[in-house]
């Protein structure tokens, strides 16, 4: 390992797998990282989604695709495996075909994220931060999603699936597996993993509008305050511009 790479100082939590070398990065790769950290008025900014598009291509973050990062941005192959294992949407090994995430944070275990967990995790056959034998399927456990108030909710390929039971888990990895389509209950057709990743850099596929995005539960507090007439306060007005009074003195 050269001294430019990142070592965890908590070496359970998994850093990037530098004993797989393999990667499907090519010239094309390169030149669409080129073309995310052009939108950018500083580059570097463009790493966040510099590193979907390598986990599109490689399943994975890979060595190859920080070297990559690295090199396009002129940073060091440590500040970009910094960022690649502070965030948890990037991941270190592979991912498989659907990746699987359960929320089991507080609302979510109430309504039974745990046992949805179990069953998940019975009928995939592997543990959190697993990949199937086949690479079909990668499970996480998930801290709050943001969709309480459609709990208990797990996504697949970082899409909704709300209102979620241990029949309606089962049924959804069964069609899944048998690669039938599956829609989001709030969000796009379910596509694989990594073509999703290839959104999440910014190379659209053009199914962000599809399904209802906001569900009805989330608006439930607009429409009653439309119902009873409730407005926001009025904004106060801006400060005024220019040198205060003691200043003009
Ligand atoms: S606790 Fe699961 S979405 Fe908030």
């Amino acid at each position: 390992m050269s001294g430019h790479e990142f070592q965890s100082w908590f070496p359970d939590s998994g850093s990037v797998d530098m004993s797989d070398t393999s990667t499907n990065i090519d010239e094309t790769t390169i030149e669409e990282l080129r073309q995310i950290a052009a939108r950018y008025p500083q580059a570097r900014s463009a790493l966040l989604p510099m590193l979907h598009l390598v986990q599109s291509v490689d399943g994975r973050v890979s060595p190859a695709g920080i070297e990559a990062c690295a090199a396009v941005l002129g940073i060091t192959t440590a500040q970009v495996s910094g960022v690649a294992t502070f965030y948890t949407m990037y991941k270190r090994r592979p991912a498989g075909k659907h990746h699987v995430g359960v929320c089991t944070t507080a609302l979510c275990a109430v309504m039974g994220g745990d046992i949805l967990m179990d069953v998940v995790e019975e009928k995939l056959g592997i543990g959190e931060g697993e990949t199937t034998a086949d690479g079909t399927f990668s499970l996480e456990r998930l801290e709050c999603n943001a969709a309480c108030d459609f709990a208990p909710v797990m996504m697949v390929n970082w899409e909704f699936m709300d209102n979620m039971t241990p029949q309606k888990a089962t049924d959804l990895l069964d069609a899944l597996a048998a690669g039938e389509r599956v829609q989001s209950t709030r969000g796009a057709e379910l596509v694989g993993w990594r073509q999703t990743e290839r959104v999440l850099a910014g190379f659209p596929d053009g199914r962000a509008d599809e399904g209802p995005t906001a569900g009805a539960e989330s608006k439930l507090g607009l429409g009653i305050a439309r119902e009873q007439g409730w407005k926001a306060p009025a904004a106060p007005a801006p400060a005024a511009s220019g040198p205060s009074e003691e200043e003009a003195k």
